[in-house]
């Protein structure tokens, strides 16, 4: 997108959706995990109207990993028939609410990885005489004497930590084992070159390349061995943005999860398997004020991302060059100075600077609308509403008036 001719639709901070670059993405992706099936990771597309745009693009697609159960109700509500929720739950009314769309055939499946998750599932399904799916979530992490190479999420790591929970899982007769996810978030989710940690770039890569062995093993050995006790798995997912070329090579995985790598926010730049991809969605922030000589105060601008805090959190400046952050001050809470270097073109009150979110759903929390710029030709697309001024907008979950957890 040239942003030097780009007026943003709004004198106010707004998000920004490159139409462009988007289709590049779903491209990329499309052609990387051919040879399995697309899950979109709802959590970093936030957004009901781009989830329909990307699918209607994706001839592979299968369905959407949600993270939250009423998250779920409301996918289902929207048209999406078939959720895999990819963290526990605990909220037993969003679970009861899923059954109207899955009596008339929806798929909709739970994760599960302790005694408890299975109980409280098995316990919603006996109250209103249902079976309900549910999903091994196998952990992918490495764990090394002085270090834990991956998250910690999942309890079952080996195959006798999932023989345990069958055991559980037998005495649940209103539960169905379909599933099997194997994450390998420290190679799909983590930076080789993070910002100030490029010492740690070597090791990386070496965790990262000795990670894949083990992961490949443990979760083809773990899905081989459920096939043979006469488990008939229906999907065995895995990977992530990072992990697409590898994840989609495994024998055993029948779908990969993709999410971020449609809006590539700014932590995605600093990964190797990412390069070919275009930032696609930011915000703008209009500049308000000129406090000294070399320095503007944009309006807007603190949208950190989660994580472990660090300078890959914040976001980053895409437009114009030769801004930089001041360190005393960050992206403020309502307002955002920066400095400009002797090398950056003349920038005034009531001009704009594009930026981009560390991360890529955390971006629609803080706006109603997601505005879509096409340089060439107009866009289609099915979903979208119109803004004040005719361009095309894509509500987000927060714009749906929905915030989930
Ligand atoms: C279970 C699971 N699968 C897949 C992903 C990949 O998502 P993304 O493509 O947005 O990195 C994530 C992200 O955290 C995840 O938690």
């Amino acid at each position: 997108m040239d942003f030097a001719h780009i007026v943003p639709s709004s004198n106010a901070p707004s998000a920004w959706l490159d139409m462009e670059a988007l289709d590049h993405n779903i491209n990329l992706v499309n052609q990387k995990t051919q040879a399995v099936n697309l899950r979109l990771a709802t959590k970093s597309i936030r957004s009901i109207d781009v989830l329909h745009y990307i699918k209607d693009n994706s001839p592979n697609y299968v369905g959407l990993m949600s993270y939250a159960a009423d998250e779920s109700v409301f996918l289902l509500e929207n048209g999406f028939d078939n959720i895999l929720c990819a963290y526990p739950t605990l909220d037993k009314d969003s679970v009861a609410q899923t059954f109207s769309y899955t009596d008339k055939g929806a798929k909709m499946v739970w994760m599960v990885d302790r005694p408890e998750h299975v109980e409280i599932l098995n316990q919603v399904a006996k109250d209103h005489a249902v079976i309900v799916e549910i999903c091994l979530d196998i952990n992918m992490s490495m764990p090394l004497p002085k270090l834990y190479f991956g998250s910690k999420r999942s309890a079952l790591m080996s195959k006798k930590d999932v023989k345990a929970l069958l055991k559980i899982i037998k005495k649940c007769p209103q539960v169905k084992l379909t599933s099997v996810m194997g994450y390998e978030a420290q190679i799909a989710g983590l930076a080789e070159h993070v910002p100030g940690k490029t010492l740690l770039t070597p090791a990386i890569r070496l965790l990262k390349h000795r990670s894949k062995k083990q992961v490949s093993q443990r979760r083809n050995s773990i899905v081989a061995w459920l096939k043979k006790q006469d488990y008939a798995l229906e999907l065995v997912n895995g990977g992530g943005s990072g992990s697409m070329d590898f994840t989609s090579s495994q024998a055993e995985v029948t779908e990969i999860t993709v999410g971020s790598a449609y809006y590539k926010p700014a932590y995605f730049d600093y990964m190797e398997t990412m390069q070919e991809f275009k930032p696609a969605a930011g915000f703008v922030l209009p500049v308000t004020r000129h406090p000294e000589k070399g320095v503007i105060t944009c309006h807007g601008g603190g949208f950190i991302a989660s994580g472990a805090v660090g300078a890959d959190k914040i976001p980053v400046v895409h437009y114009p060059k030769y801004l930089s952050i001041l360190a005393d001050e960050g992206f403020g809470e309502v307002q955002t100075p920066m400095a400009i270097d002797k090398r950056a073109t003349a920038i005034n009150i009531g001009d704009f600077v594009w930026c981009r979110h560390a991360k890529a759903g955390e971006l629609n929390e803080h706006f109603n609308e997601l505005v879509c710029y096409r340089q060439s030709g107009s866009i289609t697309i099915a979903h979208a509403s119109k803004d004040k001024k005719g361009l095309k907008t894509m509500m987000t979950y927060r714009g749906a008036g929905q915030c989930f957890h």
